[in-house]
């Protein structure tokens, strides 16, 4: 990626003006009650590299504060694999009733510590009320103890990413150039709505081949949201093709671990400081404890039952 060049600050300076006010919290936590600050990463189309900017994120996040990353696809989580870990249980479990949030945490060392996504267990990608405000309360018993909480989620517009993603202080939309995924990326911000309807989104562009290439996406995204939408997301930044990413994967390390000094790593690096010049200065809202308030009372009152 080179240096940063100045449209660069001038773009976070546009962030912080645009998101600043954006980031407080809708209730004001209590005195001493500490919450992590939430990302949750989305996208519209699958594959476009979640798993992949969430784990060396995460990773980057723990080496500043201790730092939970959950894996919301539950569906084909595969998180842990990427951390290379092996996960003694699930979300799933958590919503079965079979085992508290507490008991799923797996540490991955170094600040990390992964809750694991479901695997194969279709019915669990889509989500009533009760299992959300479920998952809530989950989260909320442990998001006192984090720093930052990293949520992968599953691609598209299930239940369960809506949720997180309304419940998180801040909203990363990954996508790639393909025309298909810049697209199913508009159509999710569609759904989510940005500020002040919906919750503050920023954009990603994976596996980029220029800056100017990122640029031109972000652009066609920002002029269609702005058009029907009112407003468009703001450009976080964006990483590079880089075959060290697919040799990260299959060796099951996170990148900036494997291979801090290849672009994409660099890239992820410079996004991490980025993201947390935008996630330090906000008040967490608790995503758990959003996301378990933000369901009807009665599915929170049935899932504590
Ligand atoms: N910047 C990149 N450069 C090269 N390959 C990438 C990059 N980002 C992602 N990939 C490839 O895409 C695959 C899918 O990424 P993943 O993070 O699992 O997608 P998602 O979680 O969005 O479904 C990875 O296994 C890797 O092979
Ligand atoms: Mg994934």
């Amino acid at each position: 990626m080179g240096s940063f060049p100045m449209h660069r600050i001038l773009d976070l300076a546009r962030l912080r003006a645009r998101h600043g006010t954006e980031l407080q919290p809708r209730q004001v936590p209590r005195p001493g009650a500490v919450r992590a600050r939430s990302v949750c990463v989305v996208s519209g189309k699958g594959g476009t590299g979640k798993s992949v900017v969430s784990g060396s994120l995460a990773r980057l996040f723990a080496r500043v504060g201790p730092t939970l990353l959950v894996d919301g696809d539950l569906g084909v989580g595969n998180a842990h694999i990427l951390q290379g870990v092996t996960p003694r249980g699930s979300l799933g479990d958590q919503l079965a009733g079979t085992r508290r949030m507490a008991e799923l945490v797996e540490p991955c060392g170094h600040g990390l510590d992964l809750v694991a996504g479901g695997s194969g267990l279709a019915g669990l990608a889509n989500l009533g009320a009760v299992e959300l405000a479920r998952l809530g309360d989950g989260l909320a018993e442990l998001e006192r103890d984090y720093r930052y909480l990293v949520l992968d989620c599953g691609a598209g517009i299930s239940a369960s990413t809506l949720a997180f993603a309304r419940a998180a202080d801040l909203v990363l939309v990954v996508t790639t150039t393909d025309l298909t995924a810049l697209t199913d990326a508009y159509a999710l911000l569609k759904v989510l709505g940005l500020p002040p309807r919906g919750p503050a989104a920023q954009l990603l562009v994976n596996r980029a081949p220029s800056e100017a290439g990122a640029r031109a996406v972000h652009e066609r995204i920002d002029s269609v949201a702005r058009r029907f939408l009112g407003r468009g997301p703001a450009l976080l930044g964006w990483c590079p093709e880089d075959p060290a990413v697919v040799e990260s994967v299959n060796h099951r390390v996170p990148l900036v671990e494997r291979s801090p000094g290849a672009p994409a790593a660099q890239a992820l690096a410079q996004l991490a400081v980025d993201l947390r010049e935008v996630l330090d200065p906000c008040h967490p809202r608790g995503a758990g404890r959003t996301l378990a308030a933000g369901t009807d009372p009665r599915a929170a009152k049935a899932a504590r039952a």
